[in-house]
């Protein structure tokens, strides 16, 4: 393909070189001359292993070129790749002056284009910005046609070629076919995983991946510092989680849900974050965790109160589904919550019943919600009759057809994500979708 990158920065030349690589014709565009001038003669503006030998190989095959000229760039090229700065503005906010300007220029060169362009934007920018770009290249093409769409980089500095040909996942976001084929096939010879997805969330995707990337290192870096107050070495701690492939470093846990809770999770945080305390180390990611899940429950209730109904089902009371273990459940907690604020409220859940409660389970639930019987049904036509809103904390396959069977006058707040984002027949809500 004939392809321009706009910026030689860390994505835009590598992205330049493999392409070129791969057999494409590229030409890269920066106002910066002299890192078009040192493209030009196959040198590297950047450090970066194994790209100067590559850079003077595709710049010797003629395959590679560089300009400042965007309208020369894009009158030769088909698909154009949008690798510009996206810094971080003293507020804190994403700084996207380079990327509209370049879109401005993009629009302009297009409009004196015969044949359609596609524009693709690969700079790391925050959820509407490609609607944005869209936006800003529509008003200056004039009777030029273009097609647009969102592809999140993935490389890492200092390993970024082979990152660029092993990437985790090549995500496209679009609802253009003409763009989404123009992305698989500049990545035809990437052996990784195509994701089509509307742009918001592939931008929202870029974000997530970097946070979850930072929160993972401040994690075992949070452990480290504790193992080590004790007298541990965090890296034989992390060497040994790491070969979990099951629950640790898996998929697990990994979607939006309810608050997590039970016997163990909130208990074993609490122990790690006072052991920190106690020998002075610092552990602010660990200690926002209980604080961050408690946000999730208020903001269950805040929805719940939204509604402006009264009467309340709450399906689901253990801390997850399949148990009958209360202790330091979420949804006892909702139930507390919503008691205290007056609702009227009745509980279902196939797995508690109240008679065979023992141990620290009964003890927990009597001094959390004392008039459990009150509050307890095992009949399902109850549950469904009494609440004007259901809420669903468990990701159980019963509460689905229960839910499914439902007509639009009941309110739907579904925790657990049960049902499909498309439910348009039905009254329904949730914290994260
Ligand atoms: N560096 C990384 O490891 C990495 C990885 C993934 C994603 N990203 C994202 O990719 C984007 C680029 O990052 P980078 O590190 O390559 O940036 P960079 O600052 O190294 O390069 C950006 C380049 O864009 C050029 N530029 C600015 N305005 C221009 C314009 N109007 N026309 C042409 N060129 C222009 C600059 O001169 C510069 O050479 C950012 O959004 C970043 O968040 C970076």
């Amino acid at each position: 393909m004939n392809v321009s990158i706009f910026g030689l920065g860390y994505v835009g030349v590598v992205t330049s070189a493999c392409l070129a690589r791969d057999g494409n014709t590229v030409i890269g565009v920066d106002v910066n001359k002299e890192k078009v001038g040192m493209v030009l003669k196959g040198k590297s503006p950047i450090v970066e292993l194994g790209l100067s030998e590559l850079l003077a190989e595709v710049i010797a095959a003629k395959r590679l070129s560089a300009t400042t000229s965007v309208a020369d760039a894009v009158a030769a090229t088909d698909v154009s790749l949008v690798c510009v700065g996206s810094p971080s503005a003293p507020d804190g906010s994403t700084y996207l002056g380079h990327v509209f300007d370049v879109c401005q220029q993009l629009g302009l060169a297009i409009a004196r284009k015969r044949e359609p362009h596609t524009v693709i934007i690969r700079s790391t920018v925050p959820p509407g910005t490609t609607e944005k770009c869209r936006e800003i290249i529509r008003e200056r093409v004039g009777k030029g046609t273009f097609h647009i769409g969102f592809n999140p980089e993935f490389l890492r500095e200092g390993s970024a070629i082979n990152d660029f040909h092993s990437a985790p996942f090549t995500i496209i976001g679009t609802d253009d076919p003409i763009a989404e084929h123009a992305v698989r096939d500049l990545y035809s010879l990437v052996q990784s995983q195509v994701l089509v997805m509307e742009f918001k969330v592939a931008e929202m995707i870029k974000f997530t991946c970097n946070a979850w990337h930072a929160a993972k290192i401040s994690f075992s870096n949070e452990i480290g510092r504790v193992a080590k107050s004790v007298g541990v070495d965090g890296r034989k701690v992390m060497e040994v989680i790491i070969q979990d492939l099951k629950l640790n470093v898996s998929t697990a846990y990994m979607r939006p849900g309810f608050a997590f809770g039970g016997s163990c999770l909130p208990k074993d945080v609490r122990s790690l974050i006072h052991i920190a305390q106690v020998n002075n180390v610092q552990v602010p990611l660990l200690t926002s965790m209980l604080d961050s899940n408690d946000q999730h429950i208020n903001r269950s209730v805040q929805l719940i109160m939204e509604t402006g109904k009264r009467n309340i089902s709450l399906l689901g009371l253990a801390f997850k589904s399949g148990t009958d273990d209360l202790r330091e459940s979420p949804a006892v907690e909702l139930a507390e919550r919503l008691l205290g604020k007056g609702f009227n409220l009745k509980i279902y859940d196939p797995a508690v019943h109240e008679a065979k409660l023992m141990g620290a389970n009964k003890l927990y639930i009597e001094s959390k919600l004392p008039h459990l019987t009150r509050l307890l049904t095992n009949n399902i036509e109850e549950i469904v009759a009494h609440g004007e809103v259901l809420v669903v904390t468990h990701a159980a396959g019963e509460f689905r057809s229960l839910i499914d069977g439902l007509d639009s006058s009941k309110f739907i707040i579904d925790l657990a994500g049960i049902l499909k984002p498309d439910v348009k027949d039905k009254n329904y809500a949730g914290v994260s979708w």
